[in-house]
C-alpha cells in the first residue's frame, strides 16, 4: 500500500522535461490527425467552452504540471486565470512560459490548433499575449489538504475549476481520489463548472527518472465520484488509446473527458 506522503516523496523526482517529451510531442501531439491524444483534448475544450456556458471572473486549474495546453480556450472566457502545481519545478515552469523566457516547451503548435478549432480567426499570437495577461497567479497546491489553496491570493470561489491528469495521477487509492475531489470542490462556487480530463485505467506512467504510481479508474468510478460529491454531469466522453500511441511511458487505456457542474443546494 502506498501512502499520500509516499506518492509526494516520489513526486520530488518528476522531471517536467521528461513529461513534456513523453506526452506533448509528436506521436501523442500529432496535429495532423484529429484522432491524436492531444488533438482530441484540444477538441473537448475548445467545444466545451464554444457552448458559451462556461465563464465568468475567475479560473483556476487544478495541478497545472508544466502545461498550458488546458487552457488555450479557457482565456477568452475569464477575467483572470490560476495556475497551481504541487511541485516548485512545474510552477517554476509555468513562470518562464509566462514571462515569454528563452529555452521553453514549444506551444505554438498547440496555440494555432486551438486558435483553428475555436474558427475565429484569431491569430495565435494574441491567444498566447491573452493567456499570459490572465495568468495572474501560480499557486502552490495539494489536493489532499481539506483546504488544498493556502494563498491569501485566492480569497472567494472560482466560477470554473480545469484539471488534467492530476487527481487520479496524485492519489494512491480510490479513497484519496474521492477525498481529493472533495478537498477541491470547495474551491468552486455553486453552480460553476469543473472540467476535468484525465487517465482511465492507468496504473503509472513515467517523467524521466521519476516511475509515477496512479490509481486505476474507470468511467463508472469517475462519474461515480463527481455524483457523490454534489455534480450533475452534463457531458462525458472517452477516448480509447491506439496501439500506435502505446509508447512505453505509461499504461494508459483512455482518456476521459466530464464537465461537471456543482449543484447549487451543495
Ligand atoms: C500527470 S501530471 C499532469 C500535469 C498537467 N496538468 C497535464 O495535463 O499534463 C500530474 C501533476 O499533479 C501534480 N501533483 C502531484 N501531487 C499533487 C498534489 N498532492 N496536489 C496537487 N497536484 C499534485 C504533479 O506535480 C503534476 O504536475
Amino acid at each position: 500500500m502506498t501512502s499520500i506522503a509516499a506518492v509526494g516523496e516520489n513526486y520530488q523526482k518528476f522531471n517536467p522535461r521528461a513529461y513534456l517529451q513523453n506526452n506533448y510531442m509528436p506521436p501523442r501531439a500529432d496535429f495532423s490527425s484529429e484522432d491524436c491524444a492531444v488533438p482530441w483534448k484540444l477538441r473537448c475544450l475548445a467545444e466545451a467552452f464554444a457552448t458559451g456556458e462556461i465563464g465568468g471572473k475567475t479560473l483556476i486549474d487544478i495541478g497545472s504540471g508544466p502545461t498550458i495546453y488546458q487552457l488555450l480556450s479557457a482565456c477568452d472566457h475569464f477575467e483572470e486565470i490560476i495556475v497551481t502545481d504541487y511541485l516548485e519545478v512545474n510552477r517554476q515552469v509555468l513562470r518562464r512560459w509566462l514571462q515569454d523566457e528563452p529555452g521553453g516547451f514549444d506551444w505554438s503548435p498547440y496555440l494555432k490548433h486551438a486558435c483553428s478549432l475555436e474558427g475565429k480567426g484569431e491569430h495565435w499570437r494574441e491567444k498566447e499575449r491573452k493567456l499570459r495577461e490572465k495568468t495572474k497567479h501560480v499557486l502552490p497546491i495539494d489536493i489532499h489538504q481539506p483546504k488544498p489553496l493556502w494563498s491569501s491570493q485566492v480569497q472567494e470561489p472560482a466560477d470554473t475549476l480545469v484539471s488534467a491528469f492530476c487527481l487520479e495521477a496524485s492519489s494512491p487509492d480510490m479513497e484519496s481520489f474521492q477525498r481529493a475531489l472533495a478537498n477541491v470542490t470547495t474551491l468552486l462556487k455553486p453552480g460553476g463548472h469543473f472540467l476535468m480530463i484525465g487517465a482511465l485505467e492507468e496504473s503509472y506512467y513515467l517523467a524521466g527518472e521519476a516511475k509515477l504510481l496512479v490509481v486505476p479508474v474507470t468511467e463508472a468510478d469517475v462519474k461515480e465520484t463527481f455524483l457523490q460529491n454534489g455534480y450533475r454531469i452534463c457531458q462525458f466522453r472517452t477516448y480509447v488509446m491506439p496501439p500506435s500511441l502505446k509508447i512505453g511511458v505509461d499504461d494508459v487505456r483512455g482518456i476521459f473527458f466530464v464537465n461537471a457542474q456543482k449543484c447549487e443546494h451543495e
